[in-house]
């Protein structure tokens, strides 16, 4: 027996090499950590098991049968974060350049198909090539396989994707459907094929940094959620965000303890809007004072930063922000910010995590570029998605609510169980010049003096809707808050929703406009 265990140790040795020392050292030499450091720094010490470390590929075509490493360029298995259990894969770039083989794609369904009968989150580290050429079609069938679980997962398990290589292909589709997607600055790209494809096909002559790199995808094309300057700092931040969410969707997340006797009162919020409607201020400003221990986990930080959202807990409980942000395009929702808003508000809902929405909005971007690229078909996922959503949903009006932005951000008549409103709110059709050049246009026009006249309706139409309280009468609006309050309103409210059931009707699935 003693010599089958050491023969078993020393297999299990060589297996932790992966594609073998010198590999390991370019990889360093890139500045990227392998595959079992990123493991190691992501989950809690000594809980990982893994499984199928001695699978090896089954490839005789082009003298890959005399090159097999044990574990096939992928590291799975199971372990804990904060004591919660999760599955994982990471990607080995040292063996084939983490490319998918066969054997490959089986070993990330396995640990696929486990999470979701047992109900936990997959977390995947990509470092990956795409599919194993020299496979062909194998691996071709095995990128579909992991695509369907990660399709079927979705909505029912968490799923998070880190991208810490140069990822293409199929390597990029898998972690594009999972629910959040983890960029590393310099070292990790995403891209559908790589710059000498792009510039046989379009002649277009891009660096991989530019055409996939983070920068790219958190800034320009959304779709990376965070982007970090170090792998380090991205594996902390996966931790962070696990802490928010349930393991599934009929868990809940964890709630910390609160102590309700500290002073819950925030008189900064009485100062934080100025006394002009057009000037702006930092909707991140009152987000923070808002959240306990000031604590907010901003996704999407840099893409459609006109709408802000992220998480953050309320009385000990998660919830899931979204904000208009009046500092930037005076915080008006325009394509971008709908579908961020949207995908947001869908990820929340489907995981049990409350809405709490901050609105400043003055309404939908005007103009052609907008309209032309789809602002109907895309502002209406963000309509679509509050509509949708069954998780507790409060709102706080803080200044403008225009148009059809007030019906969209979570107003009473889409099923908002708490709309509260500062004093400094103001809820209308349209804001007072744009709405008084036209209804009184007639009047302005033939008035001996039409600069006095329009004044004059200015007055008479900023007296009569910007404010709270014509909503207010309506019971559109619960309560007109002083804005110090706010804290304290969002615990009882968000307390006593904790136990909220609503319901959408039986159907296959609903149509939300894509
Ligand atoms: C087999 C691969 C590989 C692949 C890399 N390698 N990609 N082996 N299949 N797809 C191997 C290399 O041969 C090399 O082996 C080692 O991995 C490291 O690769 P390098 O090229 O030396 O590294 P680097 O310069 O960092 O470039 C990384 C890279 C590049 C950008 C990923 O390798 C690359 O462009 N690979 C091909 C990407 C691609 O087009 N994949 C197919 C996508 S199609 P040695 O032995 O020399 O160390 C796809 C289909 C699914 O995925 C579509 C679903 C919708």
């Amino acid at each position: 027996m003693k010599k089958k265990i050491e023969k078993l140790i020393e297999i299990k040795k060589t297996a932790l090499n992966g594609g073998g020392l010198e590999k390991i050292k370019q990889q360093h030499d890139k500045g990227k950590l392998t595959a079992r450091e990123r493991i190691g720094l992501l989950v809690d010490e000594g809980s990982f098991d893994e499984v199928d470390m001695l699978v090896k590929h089954r490839c005789e075509d082009f003298g890959l049968g005399q090159q097999k490493y044990l574990g096939d360029g992928v590291v799975t298995g199971f372990a804990k974060i904060d004591g919660r259990p999760v599955a994982l894969f990471s990607q080995d770039f040292t063996v084939f350049g983490g490319s998918l083989s066969e054997a490959h794609a089986e070993k990330i369904c396995k640990i696929q198909d486990m999470a979701l009968k047992v109900g936990i989150p997959v977390i995947g580290l990509n470092d990956s090539g795409g599919a194993r050429i020299q496979e062909g079609v194998v691996s071709l069938g095995g990128y579909a396989e992991i695509f369907l679980r990660n399709t079927l997962s979705s909505g029912v398990i968490p799923q998070i994707s880190a991208i810490l290589g140069p990822c293409a292909g199929g390597a990029v589709y898998s972690p594009a459907i999972t629910d959040f997607v983890f960029m590393v600055n310099k070292t990790s790209q995403m891209f559908v094929t790589g710059p000498s494809v792009v510039k046989t096909v379009t002649h277009e002559e891009v660096t991989m940094e530019e055409l996939g790199g983070a920068d790219t995808h958190s800034i320009k094309s959304g779709v990376a959620h965070f982007a970090f300057q170090t792998e380090i700092e991205l594996l902390s931040s996966i931790r962070k965000l696990f802490g928010y969410l349930p393991l599934n969707w009929k868990d809940r997340p964890i709630e910390k303890d609160f102590d309700y006797n500290q002073n819950l009162l925030v008189p900064k919020l009485d100062e934080i809007i100025p006394s002009q409607a057009n000037i702006p201020y930092n909707m991140h400003d009152i987000i923070l004072e808002l959240l306990d221990d000031n604590d907010f986990l901003e996704v999407h930080k840099h893409y459609a930063e006109n709408l802000i959202v992220g998480f953050g807990r309320v009385g000990g409980l998660s919830v899931g922000i979204v904000a208009n942000q009046p500092a930037v395009l005076a915080g008006v929702l325009d394509i971008n910010a709908s579908i961020k808003g949207a995908r947001f508000i869908r990820f929340c809902d489907s995981f049990n995590i409350p809405l709490l929405v901050l609105e400043d909005v003055p309404g939908f971007m005007p103009g052609t570029d907008q309209e032309w690229n789809g602002i109907i078909r895309h502002g209406s996922k963000l309509l679509f998605a509050f509509c949708e959503a069954t998780v507790p949903k409060v709102t706080v009006i803080t200044r403008k609510a225009y148009g059809g932005a007030y019906d969209v951000m979570n107003s009473k008549h889409i099923r908002g169980d708490f709309n509260y409103a500062w004093p400094s709110a103001e809820i209308a059709v349209m804001g007072p010049k744009g709405a008084v050049e036209i209804i009184f246009k007639k009047e302005i026009s033939e008035s001996d003096n039409s600069e006095q006249k329009l004044e004059e309706k200015l007055k008479e139409y900023v007296e009569k809707f910007a404010n709270p309280y014509v909503a207010a009468e309506r019971g559109y609006i619960d309560d007109v808050i002083i804005p110090s309050e706010t804290r304290k309103k969002l615990i009882n409210s968000f307390q006593l929703l904790k136990n909220k059931v609503d319901k959408n009707p039986p159907r296959k699935h609903s149509n939300i406009p894509l």
